[in-house]
């Protein structure tokens, strides 16, 4: 009785969808009896006929920027940011924005009271107003094609202000051709950097890919499950974030660099299929794709192979891609660890483009004597041969050369290929190339970019002469998207700066079935069943098939310097659950923050993070970190060391 009484205005339409819903409403009934003893009576019906918009308030009727020609004639009322006043002495025109976009209000004695024209023109930008008017088709459509609004105008005939604004401290309108502020200042000033359209729109942007990733994991059956932020070190290859506790003098609580175990033992706990737009916490060297903090489309799923994980992830950055309006066709190119290495000097190469990188070492040797050395310990000459490069000038040259020097090569060998030959600089450290030029083949106007060291030098140093060319005026793209997976890495890897063998993923990473032996014996030759999706150049994500067998996790481990008694110690949780009946499991991590940044054309990822830190891991918006008390410090058991505190 209740529902239907409540359906009393519906239409047609909502009428017919309310009546199939009948059978559930039954069952509720009873609960919705008790909640009416408990909830006041809503004075309104809850359905109406037609249901208001949802931006309508008792304040406004439309947002700004939605206004459209069909709703010339209406009377509306507005609120918003003034984002710019044009006063024509008699007229003033005020731009009125919210997140919708702009409208113009048009102020004027014919429409609009003497009172009502003093305050529009004493409005300064980024005050706040109500509004109330008419819409009208303007007599000129705004220069601005992208203003959906330009075709009207609401002329104004009531406008108060309700949140004055001091003068803004960076320009929310910018004009034409004018520099933004400083990152520093928009960073200082971000609620008024966040009024700026173009930030309005990655924000919105990067909330529809949210809900877009949970929609699409949702339907291939993964669970939404949070796991905790306060947690123990989880081993990433990062330094941790750290929490000292009040209640236990001397024992932290670490952040976590991802949810990677938790998520392992939902595996182990049954959830078959788990996903968390998680927060993840990262103590490390920033640049402009990493933040300390950062989120993740974290996934992981039970009773799956490499060969299942990969389509999941594909329909998951197709689906996200597919929001952002581009098409993308799938299944993505496969590349081995080794191959990209080889033709690319990077795991993360950007496949839009060639110019790829060739051993050319049997072709050119013997070299100068530096060079021969340089083979001799292992090395190689590895090249770029870029078609039609012999035209660029001595100092696009020179800016490859540092770029390869910055990259920690000692220089670049280059020459042209001309009608004659060989010819440039790298003459003297491949003398074959002048007296055997048709050993390296190249057309006319080639342009040879060469590095002699170790792979270790070449790989960086000719990636950074790749970037570049990349990037050269009337360079274009093979493709718009060059999406790939590279897989079969290396398990471990030799951290640079100590030599010691480190995991190049995490060392929770499954070795590949047919490189185990190796693990014991000669464990650099052990492959990983661990995979990369990139894009464009960019890591967009990692995963791996996980190590299920105890005994395995604890050889890992071992090799990676772990005793027993610390094996238990920092891990023995996680053994212990494998030990319980663990499923075979894998997963994905992507990195949500640079697919929405890589979608919305931004440069930074603070340009699709609401309040982002510096590349100093500064928040400078509200001043974090700051220094505390002693008494804070001292409830937390601490002392600090620097001798600050406030
Ligand atoms: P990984 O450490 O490779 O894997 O992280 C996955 C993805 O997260 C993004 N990312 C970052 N984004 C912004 N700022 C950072 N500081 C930052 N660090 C990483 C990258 C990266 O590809 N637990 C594993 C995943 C797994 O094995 O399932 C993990 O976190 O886009």
């Amino acid at each position: 009785m209740l529902y239907l009484t409540a359906m009393k205005s519906v239409s047609d339409n909502h009428l017919k969808y309310y009546l199939s819903t009948l059978p559930t409403a039954i069952c509720l009934a009873d609960r919705w009896r008790r909640l009416a003893l408990a909830i006041p009576v809503h004075q309104e019906p809850l359905l109406t006929d037609r249901p208001p918009s949802l931006a309508s308030t008792s304040l406004r009727t439309h947002r700004c920027g939605s206004l459209t020609r069909d709703d010339v004639g209406q009377t509306v009322r507005l609120g918003g940011w003034i984002h710019r006043r044009r006063d024509l002495g008699g007229i003033v025109f005020l731009d009125l924005r919210d997140r919708d976009g702009l409208v113009q209000l048009s102020c004027d004695p014919q429409w609009t009271t003497p009172d009502m024209m003093a305050a529009a023109a004493a409005a300064s930008p980024e005050t706040v107003v109500l509004v109330a008017g008419v819409v009208a088709v303007r007599r000129e459509p705004a220069p601005d094609v992208g203003m959906a609004t330009r075709e009207i105008e609401v002329q104004v005939q009531r406008l108060e202000v309700v949140g004055p604004a001091t003068t803004p401290a960076i320009p929310v309108a910018r004009r034409e051709g004018e520099e933004p502020a400083t990152e520093e200042l928009r960073l200082q000033h971000r609620v008024l950097d966040l009024r700026r359209p173009e930030l309005q729109a990655n924000l919105m942007l990067r909330h529809r890919l949210l809900q877009r990733a949970r929609h699409t994991l949702t339907e291939l059956g993964f669970l939404e499950i949070e796991t905790p932020i306060l947690t123990k070190p989880t081993p990433e290859g990062a330094r941790d974030y750290l929490v000292p506790s009040r209640i236990h003098a001397g024992e932290f609580y670490a952040l976590p660099q991802s949810p990677q175990i938790y998520k392992q033992l939902l595996m182990v706990a049954g959830f078959d299929r788990y996903f968390q737009l998680a927060r993840c916490f990262r103590d490390e060297d920033l640049r402009a794709d990493r933040q300390p903090e950062f989120t993740q489309i974290d996934l992981e799923a039970s009773f799956v192979g490499q060969e299942d994980v990969l389509p999941l992830v594909e329909r998951v950055l197709v689906d996200l891609w597919a929001e952002a309006g581009h098409a993308v066709a799938t299944p993505f190119r496969r590349l081995p660890y080794r191959e990209a290495m080889e033709r690319y000097g990077i795991d993360k190469p950007d496949l839009r483009f060639g110019f790829e990188i060739e051993d050319i070492t049997d072709r050119v040797m013997p070299g100068a004597g530096w060079v021969n050395l340089a083979v001799d310990a292992g090395g190689r000459v590895r090249a770029i041969l870029m078609p039609d490069g012999g035209s660029l000038s001595r100092r696009e040259i020179d800016a490859l050369v540092e770029a390869a020097k910055s990259a920690g090569a000692g220089g670049l060998i280059w020459a042209k290929r001309t009608d004659q030959g060989w010819e440039g600089q790298g003459i003297k450290a491949l003398p074959a190339l002048a007296t055997a030029p048709e050993r390296v083949a190249a057309a006319v106007g080639t342009l040879l970019l060469a590095v002699a060291d170790a792979d270790a030098i070449t790989s960086p140093a000719l990636h950074a002469v790749r970037s570049l060319l990349m990037r050269r005026p009337g360079v274009t793209p093979r493709s718009a998207h060059a999406f790939a997976w590279v897989v079969d890495f290396p398990l471990f890897e030799r951290e640079p700066a100590t030599n010691e063998w480190v995991f190049t993923h995490h060392p929770f990473t499954s070795p590949h079935p047919d490189d185990t032996a190796f693990l014991e014996s000669e464990p650099w030759r052990c492959r990983a069943l661990h995979y990369d999706a990139v894009y464009n150049g960019n890591e967009l994500g990692s995963g791996s098939i996980r190590i299920t067998d105890p005994a395995l996790q604890s050889a890992v481990f071992r090799f990676l310097g772990l005793s027993p008694e610390e094996q238990r110690r920092r891990f023995g949780f996680l053994l212990d659950a494998l030990a319980s009946g663990a499923p075979p499991h894998g997963g994905f991590a992507l990195g949500f923050d640079r697919i929405v940044m890589l979608l919305a054309g931004a440069p930074s990822l603070r340009d699709v993070i609401a309040f982002p830190k510096t590349a100093a891991a500064r928040a400078l918006l509200e001043g974090a970190p700051t220094l505390v008390s002693a008494a804070d410090l001292a409830a937390l058991h601490l002392q600090s060391i620097a001798d600050r505190s406030s």
